[in-house]
Formats: C-alpha cells, structure tokens, sequence
C-alpha cells in the first residue's frame, strides 16, 4: 500500500499529512517523512563458527508441545524462545506417502495456539484453519493420510493476529514427505540432505527474542538483522567434495532471500513447495519469500578441499523496503574428498498441466490496496486493515469465496497498485502458476512444478490454475506474517 493510503489508513486525509506527521512522531520510533516505507534492519553476519544444527527427524506418533524453551540463537547467548520438543523450531518429520500420521499436540503456552500443516494435503478439520484454536493446557490430537507427492512442507502455529509473534519466538517446522518415485531417482540422501530452515530474528543484546512490530513494521513486516539457519546464527557445515541436496523453507515472517553461492557458481532447483520439478533448472540466484520452500542440489565436487563456499542472499530490486544488501547465511567448509556416482536426472517428476481451457471461473484478487475507510482514529494505534484481499479484512465468519468442489478455477492476485510484495497462500491445494505480467515478467524456474505461495512483487500481476479437491473451509493469504495478522486473509468454502 502507498503512504497516502498509509495515511488515509490512519485517519487523515490528504489535507491532513502534516498533521499526521506530527501527531504520528509521538507514537511511532521514526517520522513519516522518513517512512517511504520503513527498511529492513541492516543483517549484521555472525561468525560462522557454530556447527550447523540438523533438527531430530522423527515420524508419526511423536507428540508435540509448543512451549518456552531456552536457545543460544547467537553462540554464548541461550535467550527464551518457543518451540515443539527440544529448544527452538520443531522436529523433522520424515513420512512416506500412503501412511497415515498421528501427531498428539499440548499447547503449553498461555494463550491459543494451533497447527497447520503448509504444504500437506489434510482434510480442513485437521488443517489448523483461524477457527480451529487448541487453548492453553489443551491437547488435540492431528491425524491424517498423507496423499500428494514427495514434497518439502513444514508447520506453524494459525491463531489469527498471533501467527507473526508464535512463529518469530520459534514454533515452526520441516515436514518431508517421501516416495518410492522419489527414491528411484537417487537424489542425495542421510549426511547429504540438510534440512534448512531460514528465518531472521531480533535480538536484544543478551540474546532474547524481540517481537515488538511498529506500525512501520507491519507494513513491511517484522525484520531482523540476525539470520538464523535451523535456529542458530551464522552456522558452518562441513561438506566432502560431492552432490548436496539442501531442502530449503523460507520460515521468516517478511524477508525474502535472494539465494545464492558466494562462488557464483549455478546450483540446480529440482523443487519447489508442491514437490520436484519436471525437469532440474540451472540458476545462479533463486528470490525465496515466507512460505515458499526451495529444494535444491549444490554440487562441491569441483570445490577445492578447505576453500569455504557461502549460501548467501543477493542484493535484489524491485521493493523498496528490502533488498540493498547481500549478507551471508551459511558457510560450506570443504574439507573431504568424496566421490559420488550422482547423475543429475534429466528429468524428475510428472507434473500434468491443468488447462486454462478447463478452468471453470476467474477469480480476481487485488492485493495492492487498503481497506476502504479501514483503521484507527480513536486513541487505538491497533488498526487493522493496511493490508487487504479486494478491500476486506479477515473475518472468520465470512465465507468470502465458494467453490465447487472439482472444479478448476483460475485465480489472479493483481498487486500493480501495490508497493510491497505479497508471497499468496492457499490452503488445501496446490496450483500451477500460468502467467506473471508487470515486474520479473516471467514464470520463475522454481515456479514451473506444483506450488502453494507464490510471490506477487509490487506491479506484478500473477495468474495461478487450480483445481480444488478437498471439500471444507480454508483460508487464504498473504504469508509476510504481519500482513496476516492484520487481516490480509480470507475463507474460502470448496463444497
Ligand atoms: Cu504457512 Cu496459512 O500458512
Ligand atoms: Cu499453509
Ligand atoms: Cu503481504
């Protein structure tokens, strides 16, 4: 949204800008003037001397707590923090398709919490839909067949205007889904599959975890300037001269990654959120935004034993608000010579092309405006609304979209009003994105298999296919976590 609307969102017209401006300096940490919009706090790199850690893989029947826990996010510093089982973030969970997972869950927090399962197909009552809270001291016990393909998911906490600070503090997790189509191809797997969770935090200095978004913040989305990988700062692991898989989610409630080797060299996408690909694709740069998952191979076996290689983020354009710096996010130390018989496949997944000649409807969303007349006068700086799907906010109640079960639909999530970007989410499917026009003008490589986020930078507009085939209610929305919780949601029925 533009900072006239920003305004307007707050309650003054036009007229009144320098009004707002000072009124707003009393509660807000920098004027408006500045505020065009605010930026991502500068990243500060960490040492890389902290040995990578690779979360517990666990499968089905293992019970899940969300609760505090202590962790040394940066070395030296253990701060309180929330997570599953043992420190920040949750377990691994390794399933096969076809089986069915039992995951009792306790809620040890004081307020609701809930999980939903991004990227697995269960049925809406076990989805960790807004409505569906698991109260303090509670348990619920989640069931359901995994049936979808080999796909990297994770899970989160969804209580709606919560979902930002739970996931910030820690509750997050990977969720991989194997099959024997998958096997067949001999990707690298044990010691050389690592599970990547990427997120920032802020830190104070003595290493506790700040969630404290101004209302800057929220337009952007809440930042920090600590990188974490699996929820530890500035990590290195050591790597033998041979193919890597590395299973990537973007678990950061707003930074986007523009992720990259600091050697240059091109690495291949062989996934996306949804599964693998049709066929690998060769980048030197992939642009990951929260919620989307990259699954990608790293090939060191032309790397020299003992030279260092780098997963940065590129610095990136097209939003203002971040993107100007490219900072390090985990070192690769080289230092065993390795030989693998790895051939990379020519290709690795059948994925069938829903056709737009199928499609039974458009949809046609506008994500790039504010509420009309939404947000605060009033002595309230709690306004909601900056953030909308065609002008609404969430409302649990509401049933916004209603959708034959079946049926193929196109959908179009239009932000060329928009100044911020936008990563959309469904729940309960996957779609195929068809067309990107306005900004990077393309379908990316990462885009070209089944997905369920898809980034819309601003003055892009983006078309998804979609088939919707599991019956119930599901939200949809904007995944920077502070747009979320400001309302930039909303139900869709499949019946
Ligand atoms: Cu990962 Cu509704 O979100
Ligand atoms: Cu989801
Ligand atoms: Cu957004």
């Amino acid at each position: 949204m533009k900072r006239n609307d920003f305004l307007k969102t707050l309650g003054f017209g036009t007229a009144g800008v320098l009004v707002g401006e000072s009124l707003l300096s009393g509660c807000m940490n920098h004027d408006m003037a500045t505020m065009d919009m605010a930026t991502a706090p500068t990243v500060v790199e960490g040492a890389f001397t902290t040995t990578l850690s690779i979360p517990e893989t666990i499968t089905s029947g293992t019970a899940l707590n969300a609760r505090s826990q202590n962790a040394a996010i940066l070395a030296g510093k253990p701060g309180q923090v929330l997570g599953y089982k043992n420190g920040i973030l949750g377990p691994v969970f390794r399933v096969q398709r076809g089986s069915t997972v039992t995951i009792p869950f306790t809620n040890g927090l004081s307020e609701e919490t809930n999980i939903h399962w991004h990227g697995l197909l269960v049925p809406a009552a076990m989805d960790g839909h807004p409505d569906q809270m698991v109260m303090p001291g509670q348990s619920f016990s989640y069931t359901f067949k995994i049936d979808q393909a080999a796909n990297t998911a994770w899970y989160h906490p969804h209580p709606h205007e919560k979902t930002g600070k739970q996931v910030f503090m820690g509750l997050a997790g990977m969720f991989i889904v194997e099959s024997p189509e998958e096997k067949a191809l001999n990707l690298p797997s044990g010691n050389y599959e690592l599970p990547l969770i990427i997120q920032d935090k802020r830190l104070s200095a003595d290493g506790t975890t700040l969630y404290e978004p101004t209302l800057e913040e929220v337009m952007i989305g809440y930042m920090g300037e600590t990188v974490t990988v699996n929820g530890v700062n500035a990590p290195f692991q050591n790597v033998a001269t041979r193919m890597y898989r590395l299973r990537i989610i973007n678990g950061s409630n707003g930074r986007m990654y523009n992720l990259a080797l600091s050697s240059g060299n091109a690495f291949t996408v062989i996934g996306s959120d949804g599964g693998l690909l049709p066929a690998p694709e060769s980048v030197t740069s992939l642009l990951l935004s929260p919620g989307e998952r990259a699954d990608l191979l790293v090939d060191f076996s032309k790397t020299a034993i003992n030279s260092e290689v780098f997963l940065q983020s590129n610095s990136f354009s097209g939003v203002n608000s971040q993107g100007n710096q490219t900072f390090k996010i985990l070192k690769f130390t080289v230092n065993k010579a390795e030989t693998d018989a790895f051939q990379m496949p020519v290709t690795l997944n059948t994925v069938t092309q829903l056709l737009t000649s199928a499609a039974a409807k458009t949809r046609t969303f506008d994500i790039g405006i504010a509420a009309d007349g939404a947000g605060g006068h009033g002595g309230s700086m709690a306004m909601k609304g900056m953030h909308t799907i065609n002008g609404k906010i969430f409302s649990s109640e509401r049933i916004d979209e209603s959708i034959n079960v079946n049926s193929t639909e196109i959908w179009e999530f239009d932000n060329t009003k928009g100044d911020e970007p936008h990563p959309m989410h469904l729940h309960g499917t996957f779609f195929q994105v068809i067309s990107r026009t306005g900004g990077r003008g393309n379908i990316l490589p990462h885009e070209k298999g089944l997905k369920d986020t898809v980034l819309a930078m601003p003055g892009e507009k983006v078309r998804i296919i979609v088939k919707f085939e599991r019956v119930g209610k599901f939200v949809f929305h904007c995944h920077n976590l502070e747009h979320e919780d400001d309302g930039m949601m909303l139900n869709f029925e499949v019946k």
